[in-house]
C-alpha cells in the first residue's frame, strides 16, 4: 500500500468584492462550504451599504465590510483604504463579483495574478455595461460569461473560462441574462477552485496558464452541449 501524503495547507483565503445582488458571491460561498473546498472566503467588501450580497455573507458567517467610495477625493485614496481592509486578511485571491468600480492601474498591478473578475459576455466581445441588450440587438447567436485575470483595462485581461449559452429567437435581455447568470455560477467557483489548487496562474508572459500550459483560448463550458 502506498503512503498517503496528507496536505496540511490552509485553504486559500479569498476576498470577494461586490456592489449588488451577490449571486456570484453566493455561488462562491456555496462552493467554499463543500467539505473538499480548497478555498474559504475570508472577507466580503461592498462599496454599497445596501448590497444584498452583504446579507448573503452575513448569513454564512463571513466577515463583511462596507467601504463607500463616496467621501474619497480620488480613486487612489479609496483604493488605499480598500488595501488596508484587504491587508488585514491577506487574501491569496481577490474575486471581483459585480464590483462596479473602475480600478486604477496601480491597484490592479498590486494584485496582478491574484485578482479575478467575471463579466457577462464572451470577452473580448462586449466589455462594459448592458451586454445582454447589445448581444440581442446585434443578432448574435451565442452569448455567455467570462472569468479572467484582471488587467488595467476595463473588463479585459487573460481569459480563463467561458460559459456559453445559445441566444434564442424570442429572448429578451432579462431571460438571456438569467441563463448567462446560471453559467456564471458554474464557472466562477470552478476558476477559484483551480486557482486555489495551484492549477491556474497568470504567467510572466501575461498569458493564463492551466496545469503549467499556456492557454491559447479560454476553457469553454457550453450550456447546450
Ligand atoms: C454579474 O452578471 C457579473 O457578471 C456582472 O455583474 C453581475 C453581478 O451579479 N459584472 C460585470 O458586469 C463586470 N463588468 P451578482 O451581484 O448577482 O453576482
Amino acid at each position: 500500500m502506498s503512503a498517503v501524503i496528507e496536505s496540511h495547507q490552509q485553504p486559500l483565503r479569498l476576498a470577494v468584492l461586490i456592489s449588488g445582488s451577490g449571486s456570484n458571491l453566493q455561488a462562491l460561498i456555496d462552493a467554499s462550504q463543500r467539505a473538499d473546498s480548497p478555498f474559504e472566503i475570508a472577507l466580503v467588501i461592498s462599496n454599497r451599504a445596501d448590497a444584498l450580497g452583504l446579507e448573503r455573507a452575513q448569513r454564512a458567517g463571513i466577515p463583511t465590510q462596507t467601504l463607500s467610495h463616496r467621501g474619497f477625493e480620488t480613486r487612489a485614496a479609496y483604493e488605499a483604504a480598500l488595501n488596508d481592509l484587504l491587508d488585514q486578511v491577506a487574501p491569496g485571491l481577490i474575486a471581483l463579483a459585480g464590483f462596479m468600480r473602475i480600478l486604477t492601474a496601480e491597484f490592479v498591478e498590486h494584485w496582478q495574478g491574484r485578482m479575478l473578475n467575471i463579466h457577462p459576455s464572451l470577452l473580448p466581445s462586449y466589455p462594459g455595461l448592458h451586454t445582454h441588450e447589445r448581444v440581442i440587438e446585434a443578432g448574435d447567436s451565442v452569448h455567455g460569461a467570462t472569468v479572467h485575470f484582471v488587467t488595467a483595462e476595463l473588463d479585459s485581461g487573460p481569459a480563463i473560462l467561458q460559459g456559453r449559452v445559445r441566444v434564442l429567437s424570442d429572448d429578451d435581455p432579462a431571460r438571456l441574462a438569467a441563463r448567462v447568470l446560471e453559467q456564471e455560477h458554474r464557472i466562477y467557483p470552478l476558476a477559484a477552485r483551480w486557482f486555489a489548487e495551484g492549477r491556474l496562474a497568470l504567467g510572466s508572459d501575461g498569458r493564463t496558464k492551466l496545469d503549467g500550459e499556456p492557454l491559447d483560448s479560454p476553457v469553454i463550458i457550453d450550456a447546450n452541449a
